[in-house]
């Protein structure tokens, strides 16, 4: 089986796994923020390390203070999590449509969302390609409201020169296997606003209080930490803190072997008329974590079928989120968000993963070519 998308271990992972647990600490030690300011140094803004991607989008909505009556506006064409960690803190997911081209939020319709409600807009750099941040941070700062990124797929990319992290307000990544660099389970967020950060952190870790300066109590010893606000445990292990400094150090070498990955598929599949690519728009340098192509929608779920029959582990990212029960319960009819949902119809993910290799690469064109 050729999975859509796989994690890479070297020896060098492994020697800084096991280097951790043969040292003192195996949850919060020096490695925690050791990772974080390695982390600053790709993403360029501070970083705190969590325990998912979902964690870091549930403390990126705790850090501007979500909550009952808000609004955030979501693209549909993501993970349920993007809108499932903003629901828990009671405020109302609100859906604006994707640009046909790249899947990602478009700005127009984010700016027919808005209303006096909104407290944040939330883009998704869907398969690693960040969104259009330059035209959002204009809304967002017109109308004095967040700007949130889900970056689950896109540590390593470059927005005009910038690096994703150092661009919104808030962002959040993910460390799950099939991203760009792994931790096992993990995810970091970083902010260009120190309070923000701070809250972020404060929320991953219980909530806590540990500087004497903010002590509301005054009259305990030194043993005294307190809460405020409550939070919860997102903390990231030292051990995964350790295999994360040593994917760090991959990062560029992923993203290289991807690009040529994205340029080998390009290459077979360029010619033919009934396939579309993946869009990279211009300024913009993507670490792919996904290669979605799109096809004639009556073919999709036999291609997808004969696909996996024949040992490629096609997946379809995503299922747009409105479609959910959840939301579907609460008046969402299919056909509100056209562009994702055609988007949906003609969408397969093929592997794409740095280890996957040129012999790989046309096993799944070779496949694939029959079926179109
Ligand atoms: C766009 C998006 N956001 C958030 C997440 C959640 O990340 P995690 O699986 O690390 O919790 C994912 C993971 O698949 C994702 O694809």
């Amino acid at each position: 089986m050729i999975p859509y998308g796989r994690h890479s271990i070297n020896d060098d992972d492994i020697a800084a796994v096991v280097s951790a647990l043969k040292s003192d600490w195996l949850t919060t030690g020096p490695l925690v923020e050791q990772f974080e300011s390695e982390l600053e140094k790709v993403v360029g803004a501070p970083c705190i390390s969590v325990s998912s991607g979902t964690a870091a989008l549930h403390c990126a909505y705790a850090a501007i203070g979500l909550g009952p009556g808000d609004e955030v506006i979501t693209p549909p064409i993501t993970f349920i999590a993007t809108q499932a960690t903003a629901a828990l803190f009671g405020a109302t997911i609100v859906f604006a449509d994707v640009q046909p081209d790249t899947a990602n939020i478009d700005p127009q319709a984010v700016e027919a969302a808005i209303t006096s409600r909104t407290k944040a807009i939330v883009a998704v750099d869907y398969a690693g390609h960040p969104a259009d941040l330059d035209e959002l941070r204009v809304i967002a700062d017109r109308h004095g409201i967040y700007l949130i990124e889900d970056a689950a797929h896109s540590i390593g990319s470059m927005y005009k020169g910038r690096p994703v992290g150092s661009i919104a307000d808030i962002t959040a990544f993910s460390f799950f296997p099939t991203k760009n660099l792994t931790t096992g389970e993990g995810g970091a967020v970083s902010s260009i606003h120190p309070e923000l950060l701070e809250r972020a952190k404060r929320f991953s870790r219980q909530g806590l209080v540990r500087n004497p300066s903010e002590f509301k109590i005054t009259d305990q010893g030194p043993w005294h930490q307190e809460v405020h606000v409550f939070g919860l445990n997102y903390r990231l292990p030292d051990v995964l803190c350790a295999l994360g400094i040593s994917q760090l150090k991959r990062i560029q070498d992923f993203k290289a072997k991807k690009k040529s990955i994205f340029q080998s598929y390009a290459n077979h599949l360029g010619t033919s008329s009934s396939i579309d690519l993946p869009h990279e728009k211009s300024d913009i340098s993507v670490n792919w974590h996904l290669f979605p192509i799109r096809v004639d929608p009556q073919k999709r779920t036999d291609i997808f079928s004969n696909l996996r029959k024949a040992g490629i582990g096609v997946q379809v990212n995503y299922i747009p989120a409105y479609w959910h029960p959840i939301f579907s319960e609460k008046g969402f009819r299919r056909g509100m968000f056209p562009n994702s949902d055609t988007f949906y119809s003609q969408e397969i993910s093929l592997p794409m993963y740095s280890n996957l290799t040129e012999e790989d690469v046309k096993t799944v064109v070779r496949e694939l070519l029959v079926l179109i």
